[in-house]
């Protein structure tokens, strides 16, 4: 016998709720399953007695749908739909709830198959990225009730297929932002590496072949000659390095200050905003335009922030990274300030060098700051780290030139 089955309204209403909270706050693509697991609780907590429950997938993919199908119990797992395509593509395509009998012998006899038992009621509703169904083995109708808690859980089970998706592109976008990131460095830091190199090979090379001008024994001169030699050969890898290193720079040009860290800011606001962490601004009005390279300051200011971002990591709660621009003692300056644990004062001194990092196993390179007070220094700035009340606070300074333009934001 079924249980009477007047649900409990406002019970179901409330579960729905904290389910939609749930999908909202979901912080990463893993949770998928603890996520089904509580649909099914909703299920079993407030809808009619029902015999089987199943969730349907439909992907859009190259040249038609990919189907695939669900328990929703604790171990179950996606696996690819065998038969019954059509019945699923039709309950997806009416994109409602309905309440019906298994069509024709065919459906019958492949719900069957599926549940191990035999099928009198169908209650299914199609939402955007597939349907979820239940059974019941007797022939009697669901109710308005259990539609409508069907019909909430589509919808929640909907936010979470969106959500996902969400979160895969975040994510994907983070990783190549990384990508460009550390490729950028990479050039920053072949120039500089090539530049040191050239120094002492000048040495090499001139002192080698001033010792080549005077008579020696034969077998000093080959040891001379091929000194020499080398030091060309290492000229010429290093002339190429730089001339690499210089196709990425492109020329500096005059930019609106604070549109370029706002725009930068919009690169990487929502991953942070997935992680609790608010990205404020406090802009300076009146900014000078600034003369620069473009993709250079978006590298520092995406640096600074992904600091910010792993030292608020390291506390609880709410994070907050401000970005803040002003006009400081003929500098132009952006400030990067967190509410991380902060730097202790008697690293301030190693967190320029290249390679230095606290950061464990393969998480930082140590190479971040170095490269960006190289940027700084390009510009004729200087990248600091200040005394801040709570957290780190790193200030990027630029040179105020005379010929600035005032910006009208
Ligand atoms: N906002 C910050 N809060 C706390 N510590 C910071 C902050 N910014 C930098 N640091 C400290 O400075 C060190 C050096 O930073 P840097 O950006 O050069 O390298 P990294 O972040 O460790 O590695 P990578 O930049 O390659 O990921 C960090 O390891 C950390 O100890
Ligand atoms: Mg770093």
């Amino acid at each position: 016998m079924y249980k009477d089955n007047s649900v409990n309204d406002s019970d179901g209403r409330h579960l729905l709720k904290t389910l939609r909270l749930a999908v909202w706050r979901l912080q990463n693509a893993d949770q998928e399953a603890g996520i089904l697991a509580r649909v099914r609780k909703v299920l079993d907590r407030v809808g009619g007695a029902y015999d089987g429950c199943r969730l349907y997938r439909v992907e859009e993919v190259k040249g038609g749908q990919k189907l695939s199908v669900h328990t929703l119990t604790p171990d179950g797992y996606w696996r690819s739909l065998e038969g019954g395509g059509d019945w699923v593509l039709e309950a997806w395509r009416s994109a409602s709830t309905c309440c019906r009998v298994p069509k024709l012998r065919g459906e019958r006899d492949w719900l069957a198959g599926q549940l191990s038992r035999g099928v009198g009621a169908i209650l299914e509703t199609g939402f955007d990225q597939g349907v979820l169904a239940i059974y019941r083995e007797a022939p009697i109708a669901f109710s308005d009730e259990d539609a409508e808690i069907l019909e909430g859980l589509g919808e929640v089970l909907s936010g979470l297929y969106y959500r996902l998706q969400d979160l895969q592109q975040s994510h994907a976008k983070e990783v190549q932002l990384r990508q460009v990131q550390k490729l950028q460095m990479v050039g920053q830091l072949t120039a500089e590496v090539a530049h040191e190199i050239n120094n002492p090979l000048a040495v090499i090379i001139g002192e080698s072949s001033l010792l080549l001008e005077d008579k020696m024994e034969s077998m000093v001169e080959d040891g001379v000659r091929a000194v020499y030699k080398a030091g060309l050969q290492a000229r010429d890898i290093s002339e190429r390095l730089l001339h690499f290193a210089r196709g990425q720079k492109a020329k500096k040009e005059w930019l609106n200050f604070n549109r370029l860290v706002q725009e930068t800011a919009v690169l990487v606001r929502r991953t942070l905003q997935n992680e609790q962490i608010e990205i404020a601004e406090d802009m300076e009005p009146n900014l000078p335009w600034v003369e620069a390279h473009a993709g250079q300051i978006q590298q520092i200011v995406l640096n600074l922030i992904q600091n910010s971002r792993d030292a608020i990591r390291q506390i609880d709660g709410v994070g907050r990274v401000v970005l803040r621009t002003s006009i400081r003692q003929g500098w132009v300056t952006l400030q990067v300030e967190d509410n991380g644990p902060g730097i202790p004062e008697e690293i301030w001194s190693d967190i320029f060098e290249p390679f230095f990092t606290t950061k464990e196993g393969d998480q930082g390179t140590g190479l971040g700051l170095s490269v960006c007070a190289g940027i700084a220094r390009d510009h004729d700035g200087r990248l600091l780290v200040e005394k801040s009340d709570r957290g780190a606070c790193m200030t990027l300074e630029l040179p105020l030139k005379q010929s600035a333009v005032l910006a009208s934001n």
